[in-house]
């Protein structure tokens, strides 16, 4: 069986939900990338600003196993300034070549996810086999089961690809 796991970054709990969600949808256990130094407040909108822009590597807590324990993992971050949120970039940065295959779900207002999902495919070196593009507004008003249930589909068929294999269209 494979073994799939969901690695989550979340400031502001969109991503927590739609991990919390995939998680309970798919049984697949969920990991949680932390801020070092968390970010609340206007303070810490600056510093989302400052760290994406400067392309900082902020620190990072994360308690859960390493990447290459995984057959496939879902990576879910948020899109800041059109960019990978920059705490899911310092744990890709640190375990991302450990991934044997992966696939991506970006949550956002409402644009620059395929520009944050390059970022991703950048750092770790290999194409996602799929990806999905969640708005805020539909994940917090629970709209996202259908998409959810068709990734969680398309990441189950994928588990077993070659990495050579063509990447799966993006749902939605
Ligand atoms: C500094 C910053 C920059 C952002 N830039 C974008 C952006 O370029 N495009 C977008 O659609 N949303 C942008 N957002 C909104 C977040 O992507 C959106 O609120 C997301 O759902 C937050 O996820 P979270 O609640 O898991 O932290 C930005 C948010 C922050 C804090």
């Amino acid at each position: 069986m494979e073994r799939i796991g969901i690695l989550f970054y979340s400031r502001t709990g969109t991503g927590r939900a739609t991990a919390q969600r995939l998680a309970s949808i798919s049984s697949w256990p969920a990991y949680e990338v932390r801020d070092a130094v968390p970010r609340a407040g206007l303070s810490g909108d600056w510093r989302c600003v400052a760290d994406t822009l400067l392309r900082r590597c902020p620190d990072i807590r994360y308690e859960g196993p390493p990447l290459d324990s995984f057959d496939h993992v879902v990576i879910i971050a948020p899109v800041w300034l059109r960019s990978l949120a920059a705490p899911m970039r310092t744990f890709l940065t640190m375990q991302g070549r450990l991934i044997k295959a992966y696939s991506v779900i970006c949550v956002m207002s409402g644009y620059g996810g395929f520009r944050a999902v390059d970022d991703v495919a950048t750092i770790v070196g290999t194409r996602p086999r799929s990806i999905l593009l969640l708005k805020q507004y539909d994940v917090l008003a629970e709209e996202c089961d259908a998409s959810l249930c068709r990734f969680r589909e398309q990441t189950r068929a994928a588990g077993s690809a070659q990495r050579d294999d063509p990447v799966l269209p993006a749902v939605d």
